[in-house]
């Protein structure tokens, strides 16, 4: 396999983007990847997108995409996997250019959710549709019962989860690009709406419109390009039984821990050594289960680490420096894309005042639905 670097990066803002269509937002966040890579080509690209179909009626994006964004006729496809689009379609980027197939590939992630579509509607059809979605269950219905599980099992409380939406709220007012960029406290988690007991809306990642993407090439043109080296060290995907129910225990997230594993045996490196991690907070109770498949902590531990703080912007292991899902916002194709936008600002220098010291090793976890498919990967600043 070559040896693959990231070597430029776009995204657009997140959020209610009114004045802005699925074309526009993906365009803007191409042409900034391109522009900061310095490259007048791109080879093919991958378009991570859950259900632009459903959200605003438009399929076929792969070639939508090429067509708007002026690369015509590059070989151009959408890759879906539900929140985990994007992530899945960094890994087909980062194939393609580690296999020899092609030199320089665009990945990215694009979604338009709040122009009228139903919302929850179209979020559910990446659950069950059969055994969930027929009894009326929705995601954070879902997160909600992994949520009574771990507090059943583990002591934790209310109050844990909303220390991650805390956190993650104090990162996102540090972040231009995130819908949230506001500070929220304790008692502003537990006093807001509740939507599927214990999940309240301040648990709860928001609906977004938003785009991200990135430039992949080889580490020799990274170097003749004169970018600063980025390389991608490690690349695992896994999948699991799509409806909750199935698992031996709904705590593990299984698909989480096996691309865990094979991004870190590739890297050739262990859980302690990553410096910050990007992950999938979609709700709140996601983090802590996460922080404990990727190995942050141990079994039941999560809560702890984060009491003492180990995941804020100067902890033993910040976590979601963007603001992650819940503040930063999560436009669902474009999430695993947008982690991977931040983790190179962070390795460049260039996350300005949540800048994590000494950055050198990052990863980001992405996920889908209630964790039937994620990916991780990890990058080292060379
Ligand atoms: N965090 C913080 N604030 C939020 C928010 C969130 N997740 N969601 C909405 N808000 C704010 C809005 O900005 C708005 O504020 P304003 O009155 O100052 O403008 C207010 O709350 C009401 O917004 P509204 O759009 O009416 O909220 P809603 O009740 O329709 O939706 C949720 C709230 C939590 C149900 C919705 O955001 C949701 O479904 N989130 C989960 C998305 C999801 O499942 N993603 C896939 C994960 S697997």
């Amino acid at each position: 396999m070559r040896e693959a670097a990231v070597i430029g990066v776009g995204m657009t803002k997140f959020g209610e983007l009114w004045t802005k269509s699925l074309r526009d937002i993906f365009v803007e966040a191409g042409l900034k990847a391109i522009d900061d890579a310095g490259v007048d080509h791109i080879d093919a690209m991958y378009v991570g997108s859950m259900t632009p179909g459903l959200f605003v009626g438009q399929e076929h994006i792969g070639a939508l995409m090429a067509d708007y964004l002026g690369v015509a006729p590059i070989p151009a496809v959408r890759i879906e996997s539900a929140c985990a689009s994007g992530g899945f379609a960094f890994r087909q980027a980062f194939l393609d250019v580690a296999s020899g197939m092609n030199d320089i590939v665009l990945a990215g992630g694009v979604e338009k959710m709040t122009d009228g579509a139903d919302v929850t509607y179209a979020l559910s059809t990446a659950a069950d549709q059969e055994y969930e979605c027929y009894q009326g269950i929705t995601f954070p219905g879902l997160y909600a019962m992994i949520a009574n599980v771990y507090f059943e099992r583990y002591g934790a409380t209310r109050k844990h989860l909303a220390m991650v939406a805390v956190k993650n709220h104090k990162n996102g007012a540090l972040n231009p690009n995130a819908q949230f960029q506001s500070e929220i406290t304790i008692d502003d988690v537990l006093n807001a709406t509740m939507v599927a007991d214990p999940i309240t809306v301040m648990d709860s990642s928001p609906v977004s419109d938003g785009g991200a993407c990135v430039i992949v090439t080889t580490v020799d043109i990274a170097k003749k390009l004169n970018k600063p080296i980025i390389k991608v060290i490690g690349s695992g995907a896994g999948t699991d039984t799509i409806a909750l129910h199935q698992r031996d225990d709904i705590l593990s997230l299984n698909a989480v821990r096996i691309a865990g594993e094979r991004a870190y045996k590739m890297a050739g490196i262990k859980p302690s050594d990553v410096n910050f991690a990007e992950v999938h907070d979609c709700f709140t109770i996601a983090e802590l289960c996460i922080i404990e498949e990727l190995g942050f902590a141990p079994r039941g531990k999560a809560a702890e680490l984060i009491e003492k703080g180990e995941t804020t912007l100067t902890g033993k292991i910040p976590i979601n420096t963007s603001g992650g899902l819940k503040s930063k916002g999560h436009p669902v194709g474009a999430t695993g894309i947008a982690q991977i936008v931040e983790v190179v600002e962070q390795l460049r220098g260039n996350a300005g005042k949540r800048q994590v010291k000494n950055a050198k090793i990052g990863l980001t976890q992405n996920m889908g639905g209630s964790g039937a498919s994620s990916t991780v990967h990890i990058f080292k600043l060379d």
